[in-house]
């Protein structure tokens, strides 16, 4: 390949989108593209990272996120550790401040961070140095997650602006809602959201979403449905009767899809409860593009670090 995109991002961080540009996502778009040819090559590393190495710390379990963002550093040529709070010195009461600055003093260039605690990444930005990537905070955003999704629906349905997108589930309790939100707004979409009406915060409005209830409507309205599950692990109270009325209401299934007047894009960040919020016969159907996703996460990673660790070269 010749040279990877030019242009430089705004910020030195990742901490979410709300703190990105229209500009920034785009340009973070034309470079994942050029680094999805990259990851289908017989030879799919570059060396684009030789000198930097990343820390991947995670607060909290992950399966997609963590090994995306490893294989997208080992493509990049990037040197890699990675910590998990189990089995850490976490669990002895070391800070969040402290465990990071320790890794630091390894002479790591950047972080990777899943964490519980909204904000927790905002925080350590104005704490250390190293640039420092959202994996995840509690229940507020989810950057690369965003960003991976709306790329995939550019590559399925074109130019976002003016499309209709539905994101159906736990909006409350969803990093992926707020991040995507966030990007499709940006992107010109018209966004809606669906769910029980105690999964859906009662400001949507200020976002610029619509709130629909009823599912059937919501699916015959939109052209890409991006299906998000129940966050039990998050709900200290019960929001909904049983997980079985739950899939009455708001599972994604054949039936209901077999009603609309034209297909839809089914989308579903991952992990699937199978049943729950969308039946295998969906989440398995040749409209269904979640295995895309996964795969354009590693190219959208990538992309990502490789820009901004642009940022860390001095600009003329
Ligand atoms: N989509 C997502 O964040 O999945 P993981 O929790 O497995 O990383």
């Amino acid at each position: 390949m010749s040279v990877i995109s030019e242009g430089l991002l705004s910020t030195k961080h990742l901490l979410g989108i709300k703190y990105i540009t229209k500009s920034d996502i785009e340009l973070i778009f034309k470079t994942a593209k050029e680094f999805k040819q990259v990851i289908n090559r017989p030879i799919k590393k570059v060396p684009s990272l030789r000198d930097i190495t990343i820390a991947n710390i995670f607060f909290e379990n992950s399966t997609r996120t963590k090994l995306s963002f490893e294989l997208a550093e080992k493509r990049l040529s990037a040197d890699v550790v990675n910590f998990s709070a189990s089995g850490s010195s976490v669990k002895k009461g070391e800070t969040l401040l402290d465990t990071v600055n320790n890794i630091l003093a390894m002479k790591v260039d950047m972080v990777v961070m899943r964490h519980p605690s909204p904000g927790a990444h905002v925080y350590l930005s104005n704490h250390i140095d190293a640039q420092i990537i959202n994996a995840g905070d509690g229940t507020h955003e989810h950057p690369t997650q965003a960003l991976l999704d709306a790329f995939s629906m550019v590559e399925k349905v074109g130019d976002l602006k003016e499309k209709n997108i539905l994101i159906v589930g736990d909006i409350k309790h969803s990093r992926v809602a707020l991040s995507n939100i966030f990007c499709l707004k940006k992107l010109g979409a018209n966004v809606k959201v669906c769910g029980p009406p105690t999964l859906i915060q009662k400001n949507m409005h200020h976002l610029g979403v619509d709130v629909e209830y009823d599912l059937d409507k919501a699916l015959a309205w939109c052209d890409v449905a991006n299906i998000l599950r129940i966050q039990l692990e998050r709900q200290d109270i019960k929001f909904i009767p049983s997980l079985r009325e739950y899939a009455l209401y708001y599972g994604v299934n054949k039936q209901r899809l077999q009603k609309l007047k034209k297909p839809i894009v089914i989308m579903h960040p991952g992990p699937i409860n199978r049943g729950v919020e969308i039946t295998s016969h969906v989440a398995d159907s040749e409209h269904s593009i979640i295995l895309d996703q996964v795969e354009n996460g590693v190219a959208v990673r990538m992309a990502v670090l490789y820009l901004l660790a642009n940022k860390r070269k001095p600009q003329e």
